[in-house]
């Protein structure tokens, strides 16, 4: 069975981590319009991606819904996974949901044979630089004023 369709289910003491379907578009979109508050993916990118065979989409699952997502992009012909978005809900951040989604993704794109990941982060985003460089990003560029409030983008990399 190829590595991007063989089934996983993780369980964390605070939720369930499962590939993402279809039927979760609405509950993701809900969450990235509650989490971010521009650059925000739409439902249409949800669905490609989920649709996507060099892409992984996952969410973390409690009792009260979908809190966390992760989404990775593997170029093909390349050994090299982006990091196209992470989030978790508020009312379940610091509970080590992000940390756990992240090392999936790293584990799923070890299976596609990828040997690195990299991602773009905003400069003044501290929770998401303190969770990438406790799993071993390393800063390898930068990119002036690149949001749409002009807030520098870090480039992070690291081998999986
Ligand atoms: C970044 C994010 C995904 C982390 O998710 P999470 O489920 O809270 O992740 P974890 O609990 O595994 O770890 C979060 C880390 O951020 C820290 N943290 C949480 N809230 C924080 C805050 N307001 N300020 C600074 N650090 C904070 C936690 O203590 C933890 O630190 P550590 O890595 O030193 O242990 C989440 O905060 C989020 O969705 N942020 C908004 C969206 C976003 O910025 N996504 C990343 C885009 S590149």
């Amino acid at each position: 069975m190829p590595a991007e369709t063989r089934p996983l289910t993780k369980l964390h003491p605070f939720a369930a981590i499962r590939r993402a379907v279809s039927a979760d578009v609405a509950s993701l979109v809900h969450l990235e319009q509650a989490v971010f508050e521009m650059e925000q993916l739409t439902a249409r990118s949800f669905r490609r991606y989920i649709a996507h065979d060099r892409a992984d989409v996952i969410v973390a699952e409690r009792t009260d819904g979908i809190v966390a997502y992760g989404i990775t992009a593997h170029r093909a012909g390349s050994a090299q996974s982006r990091l196209i978005s992470l989030a978790t809900a508020t009312r379940a951040t610091a509970r080590g949901i992000g940390t756990l989604l992240l090392e999936t993704l790293h584990e799923l794109a070890s299976l596609r044979g990828m040997t690195c990941m990299s991602l773009e982060v905003r400069r003044d985003n501290a929770a998401a630089l303190s969770l990438y460089e406790r799993l071993g990003y390393r800063m390898i560029g930068e990119k002036p004023h690149y949001y749409a409030d002009f807030c520098d983008a870090l480039v992070l990399q690291r081998s999986l």
